[in-house]
């Protein structure tokens, strides 16, 4: 393609061969590329993060095998979000302030189309992007960078529905509405990285600690600001997306939506009757919830099966062999998601129906090779223990407190419009879960329950 030998690993067989030697399937290449294309990394500043730390010189953060900045700070993220004490300090924020905006009166005023005393109907897209993005957000940064800009979240939608733009190389005269809002939220987060410490107070060690590694590399605040807009992209993409398609599924069937209010009871009935103090919280819905709750993780993993449409890249760094046929150095090696999850060898006839009892009622199918929705060997998602317990708690929470009926396109609530279940979006790339198709989302008529 356009030059290019690509090659696409479509086999669990082939891409486990692939995982298991990562110098000469390597990655860097398209890490150097999320730098200078997407983080907009000055071109004379870039080598700097791929330079090895010389003998002798001051090490910050402690690295042992002389990594490259580059690598390091992806290494550094993935303990921030792996290691227990670090991610219970970021998760006991994060689900306490999802636990709090999602009480009645706290629920996010651009999520609700229209209410009265007793009901409100809402947009399931606006209130999981309101509530999520704010939790997350203001837990991983402290409240300091919504306080720079309140419409982050507006922005980051912005450029999430334009970045193919970037990704296809269109010309920049094209690539504005993608290049424009990416330009807003470096600005924002270099202002973040250029005040002083303190106003950072409340974010998660990470934020400062790779700052410091990476200025002592060399690069500017602007530079800094551009990596981490990747980052802020990552925290809150997926988790967004699965939570909509998780919680839409679930409303298509009533009788799965009693089951999980009868798996999490015991769990909701304990955390009732105790004062949220974020830790408690934290505690107690990761045993629950990550370590539990069977049906719940069923769906969420059925609705990763059902969304996930990422591609993973590799450049073999000399000539090999894949199975027996011959690839010359410097191939690309694209790794697609959906083949291998809508595998029928591996799934079944019935592959392509969303079923929600297809995780509890074969539990082998967690440790597939075609099950990767993660993606695997060095680049295996850092985030996915986070994530995941973002999203359950978020669903546990909203359908323990409310009762919850979709409008459908023939119905009117309050004056609003419901509309039909959203059809996913299968055309554009996407790094993960695919989002609905442009203009389609859930309305969903909302009561307290009376618990
Ligand atoms: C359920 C939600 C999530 C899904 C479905 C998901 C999906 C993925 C996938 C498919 C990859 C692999 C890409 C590849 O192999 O090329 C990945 C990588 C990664 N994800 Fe996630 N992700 C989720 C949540 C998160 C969160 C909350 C974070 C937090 C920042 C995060 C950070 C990362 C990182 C750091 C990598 C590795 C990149 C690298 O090592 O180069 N993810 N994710």
């Amino acid at each position: 393609m356009m030059g290019q030998d690509m090659v696409m690993a479509t086999t669990a067989s082939q891409i486990t061969a692939i995982e298991k030697q990562p110098s000469t399937y390597s990655f860097e290449p398209f890490l150097d590329i999320m730098y200078a294309d997407f983080a907009q990394v000055h071109p004379q500043r870039k080598p700097f993060l791929w330079q090895r730390p010389s003998e002798g010189s001051k090490e910050l953060f402690p690295n042992p095998k002389k990594l490259p900045p580059s690598i390091l700070g992806v290494g550094m993220l993935h303990q921030q979000l792996q290691r227990p004490d670090l991610l219970h300090g970021y998760m006991s924020k994060s689900l306490s302030a999802t636990n709090k905006a999602l009480e009645w009166e706290s629920i996010h005023p651009n999520s609700i189309l229209a209410s009265s005393e007793e009901l409100k109907v809402v947009s399931l897209d606006n209130i999981v992007c309101e509530t999520l993005f704010d939790a997350q957000t203001t837990s991983f940064f402290g409240p300091y960078l919504l306080k720079l800009e309140p419409n982050l979240l507006f922005t980051l939608k912005d450029w999430d529905l334009n970045s193919w733009r970037v990704s296809y190389k269109l010309p920049s005269f094209l690539a504005g509405q993608a290049t424009g809002p990416r330009g807003q939220m470096i600005d924002v987060l270099t202002q973040y990285f250029s005040a002083p410490a303190h106003l950072r107070s409340g974010c998660v060690p990470f934020i400062n600690e790779v700052y410091a590694e990476y200025k002592q590399a060399g690069l500017s605040d602007r530079d800094i600001g551009g990596i981490i807009f990747t980052i802020l992209w990552g925290l809150n993409l997926n988790v967004i997306i699965i939570t909509f398609w998780m919680v839409a599924h679930i409303m298509s069937n009533p009788r799965i939506m009693e089951e999980i209010r009868q798996e999490i009871a015991p769990m909701m009935e304990f955390l009732q009757n105790r004062e949220d103090n974020g830790d408690t919280f934290a505690e107690v819905t990761k045993t629950h919830l990550l370590n539990g709750s069977p049906i719940l993780n069923s769906i969420f993993n059925e609705t990763l099966r059902h969304t996930s449409m990422g591609n993973s890249f590799r450049k073999t760094s000399q000539d090999t062999l894949l199975e027996g046929r011959d690839i010359p150095a410097n191939t690309i090696i694209i790794i697609p998601q959906r083949p291998q999850l809508m595998d029928p060898a591996a799934f079944g006839k019935d592959h392509d129906t969303f079923d929600f009892y297809r995780f509890v009622n074969d539990k082998s199918l967690l440790r597939k090779g075609e099950f990767r929705p993660f993606g695997g060997g060095t680049t295996m998602c850092g985030g996915r223990i986070a994530g995941r317990h973002q999203i359950l708690a978020f669903t546990a929470i909203i359908f323990w407190r409310y009762d919850l009926e979709m409008i459908s396109p023939d119905q009117e609530i309050l004056g609003v419009q419901g509309k039909a279940f959203p059809r996913l979006d299968e055309t554009l790339l996407s790094i993960g879960a695919s989002k609905a198709r442009k203009g389609d989302d859930m309305i969903l008529k909302m009561r307290p329950r009376n618990l």
